[in-house]
């Protein structure tokens, strides 16, 4: 039976090792070819100054963090955007689902939704939107968890290596 994982919320001040490991978390999605803003270039401390913005946002009250820790590492990620404008105030964005390549396919980005969905409804939020690239990993796992697609936008980002990639819009109503 493989280890049991846990999912944590992140509180302010996010504590500089959780921000480090968080950071390791991201860089290795890029280095295995994620589309997640960033080229293969990307470098730790590039990695450390997006999670001190994400800490400044949960600080603001504008993002949710989870975490999931597999024995005493963060091995997983997903955060809940709520700076929506005044007439928006009941969606939130669904971003940076992340989980190191040495968990995947244990359920965590599954439970990792699971819990981002429920800090949704926990914070008055009940229309879920998210963009992704189609037929990956990622994808699969919105649909599996419910998620419908609006349609996709041709040549929308770049994979680490360079090359084009599709997005989708997928958005889930929570209520
Ligand atoms: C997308 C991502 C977060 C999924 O994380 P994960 O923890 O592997 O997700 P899950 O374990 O829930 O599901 C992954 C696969 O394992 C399978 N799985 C889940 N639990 C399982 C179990 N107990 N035993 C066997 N397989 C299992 C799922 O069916 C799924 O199969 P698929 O890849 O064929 O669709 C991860 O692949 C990732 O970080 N990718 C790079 C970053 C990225 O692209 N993020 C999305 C940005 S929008």
């Amino acid at each position: 039976m493989s280890e049991p994982f846990e999912i944590v919320s992140l509180a302010t001040p996010v504590a500089d090792a959780a921000l480090a490991e968080l950071a390791d978390v991201l860089i290795d999605c890029v280095a295995g070819g994620a589309s997640v803003n960033f080229m293969s270039s990307f470098s730790q401390n590039e990695a450390r100054i997006f999670f001190n913005k994400v800490a400044d946002g949960v600080a603001s009250g504008d993002i949710v963090l989870l975490a999931a820790r597999l024995g005493d590492r963060i091995v997983g990620t997903v955060q809940l955007g709520l700076d929506t404008p005044p007439n928006q105030r009941h969606r939130a964005d669904v971003k940076k689902m992340l989980v190191h390549r040495s968990a995947r396919g244990r359920g965590i980005g599954a439970v990792l939704m699971a819990a981002i969905e429920e800090e949704a409804r926990r914070c008055g939020r009940w229309l879920l939107v998210l963009d992704t690239v189609p037929g990956e990993s990622g994808h699969r796992l919105y649909l599996r968890a419910g998620w419908q697609q609006s349609g996709t936008v041709p040549d929308y980002a770049l994979f680490p290596d360079g090359g084009l990639c599709d997005t989708a819009i997928m958005w889930k109503r929570l209520k």
